[in-house]
């Protein structure tokens, strides 16, 4: 069982048990608590899946991109409003998301210096600094399997050294006198430096080679040189759905780069310059410098340290690892960043009792496609009933109006759907309440954002709605196996997925949910 499961916070300075508003619920939940599965029992049901599905076809199906499936792929911005661009002054101190204890760099060998320069010629480089040039370093981590998860991640490749990124050619150059190194028969590595090993997505990856050259004469010459190292990412793919901005490029991009204080160079695949704008204050955050567009740039930059591709651990879940996350960020500390980069203002939530008047704030985000909540507006008007003052919205393409939003919340209530995803922005300490379709989706609900609250230390709330509560039961009968063995729907893969459980709407039950209003209430009062 995960010790995180269910546990709390420190408390928050807060008011005695005395002051306390709302009613005390531990005895009523007890018994209407939804179903918890243990860890043993989620992953028995992924194995079971297993037996049924390859990995690939697995994360295939367990995509929340089906949340917006119109958009897989698409490769044209969203409408967008214009978002201004954040300033280089921060609210905050730029280092404090940083682990005390990290040293400036893990780049073997990067010069003290972090200046960049745009020489026009490379002399200094061809020259070897007077011989004394780093030795070339390189390590790919291509060991993608994730025992007890049903996909892989992705590989990227460390180096140091000489390195010539040529973008008109898409090589690296490598200057590497040993030949030492993963290289194919050519003296070459190819790779999609994309943070999501998917089968499907990869083939529109802008694929990267690096190529291992004995002597610099072997390489072009450098046009641009930096001293800071570089990161070659791409962002195709999945991309604006908010789920897969978060997990395919800005917490790869947080754990691959987020020690190096925005000493970085980012170089872009797949470019898409909406998406870049954006997300343009937390790439800000990351690097002190504009990003470069990798399908358009012509120059020859040289560098003498960086990656190709990314660091990932699981979507919204990251753990201590000696490769992928040797400083051991946690989702709080990935909370911490996103707090300083949008300068949100709020760390925890508001105390209730506190301040006498004040209430708790809770944001509900709507869904307006499929996975509907029928009656939110009865469940709105609970809400304040029971002390809330509540606010509807959808998230669009502003993200730091919406991340304010979620953030001046103390409590985020959401259908299952990449809407939860923004309990990024959420203090710490704030609660989330998932509401989960009917259809077996306790994998899903847990491993997408249930057990990242809890990583993120958020206090969590989860409702699964029963048959009564969605809208299958008006498509199919009550002996389907739709309701008698849901977890057919996952065994046939993700077209059965898509048409019946991904598309229905919920009408929740007010008698059956309350309780679980009440507990959120209590939570923000522990
Ligand atoms: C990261 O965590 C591991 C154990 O999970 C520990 O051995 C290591 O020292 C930690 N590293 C840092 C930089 O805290
Ligand atoms: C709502 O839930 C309560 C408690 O579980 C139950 O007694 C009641 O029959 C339900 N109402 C409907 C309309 O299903």
């Amino acid at each position: 069982m995960a010790s995180t499961a269910y546990s709390r916070p420190t408390k928050p300075p807060g008011p005695a048990a005395g002051d306390r508003r709302g009613p005390r619920l531990a005895k009523e939940l007890g018994k209407i608590e939804p179903k918890k599965l243990g860890i043993g029992l989620v992953a028995g049901c992924c194995l079971a899946l297993l037996t049924y599905l390859s990995f690939a076809r697995l994360f295939a199906i367990y995509s929340p991109v089906f949340d917006s499936s119109s958009l897989v792929l698409k490769n044209a911005p969203p409408a967008t409003e214009a978002l201004p661009l954040q300033q280089k002054t921060e609210v905050e101190d730029q280092k404090d998301f940083l682990e005390p204890e990290a040293e400036p760099n893990i780049i073997p060998e990067l010069p003290e210096t972090t200046t960049t320069t745009n020489e026009k010629d490379d002399t200094a480089m061809n020259s070897g600094r007077g011989g004394a040039y780093r030795e070339a370093k390189i390590t790919c981590d291509e060991n993608g399997v994730d025992e007890g998860f049903p996909y892989a991640r992705p590989p990227v490749c460390e180096l140091a050294g000489d390195i010539r990124i040529s973008p008109m050619e898409k090589i690296m150059y490598f200057v590497n006198p040993s030949g030492d190194g993963p290289f194919d028969a050519n003296g070459e590595k190819k790779i999609r430096p994309f943070a999501r090993k998917d089968d499907f997505l990869l083939p529109g990856v802008v694929q990267v080679t690096i190529k291992s050259v004995s002597s610099g004469a072997a390489a072009p010459q450098c046009k641009r040189r930096h001293d800071v190292p570089v990161v070659v990412f791409s962002v195709a793919g999945y991309t604006d759905n908010f789920f897969h901005d978060n997990t395919d490029v800005l917490i790869p991009l947080f754990l691959t780069t987020a020690h190096l204080n925005g000493e970085v160079q980012f170089l872009i695949t797949n470019f898409k310059p909406w998406w870049v704008h954006k997300f343009t204050p937390l790439l800000k955050k990351l690097s002190n410098y504009d990003v470069v567009n990798f399908d358009k740039e012509e120059e020859v930059h040289c560098f003498r340290a960086g990656h190709l591709g990314m660091y990932r651990d699981r979507d919204l879940i990251i753990s201590p690892n000696p490769t992928r996350n040797p400083r051991n960020y946690s989702m709080v500390d990935y909370n911490r960043f996103l707090r300083r980069a949008l300068a949100l203002p709020r760390d925890a939530p508001a105390v209730l009792g506190e301040e006498t008047g004040s209430k708790p704030k809770m944001l509900i985000i709507e869904r307006k496609g499929t996975r509907k909540l029928l009656n939110l507006r009865e469940v709105s008007a609970l809400c304040e009933e029971l002390g809330f003052a509540v606010t509807v919205a959808e998230a669009g393409v502003d993200v730091r109006g919406f991340a304010e939003q979620v953030n001046a919340a103390d409590v985020l209530l959401a259908v299952h759907g990449a809407g939860l995803t923004n309990q990024i922005f959420l203090p710490t300490g704030a609660v989330l309440v998932q509401i989960v379709p009917w259809g077996k989706m306790d994998w899903m609900a847990t491993n997408f954002y249930g057990q990242p609250a809890r990583d993120m230390r958020l206090r969590y709330v989860e409702y699964y709605v029963s048959e009564e509560e969605t809208t299958l039961k008006d498509k199919y009968p009550r002996d389907h196996y739709v309701f008698k063995d849901p977890i057919h729907i996952h065994a046939q893969g993700w077209p059965a997925i898509a048409e019946i459980i991904m598309k229905q709407d919920v009408m929740v039950n007010m008698t059956r949910f309350k309780p679980f209003l009440l507990q959120a209430l209590d939570e923000l009062q522990q």
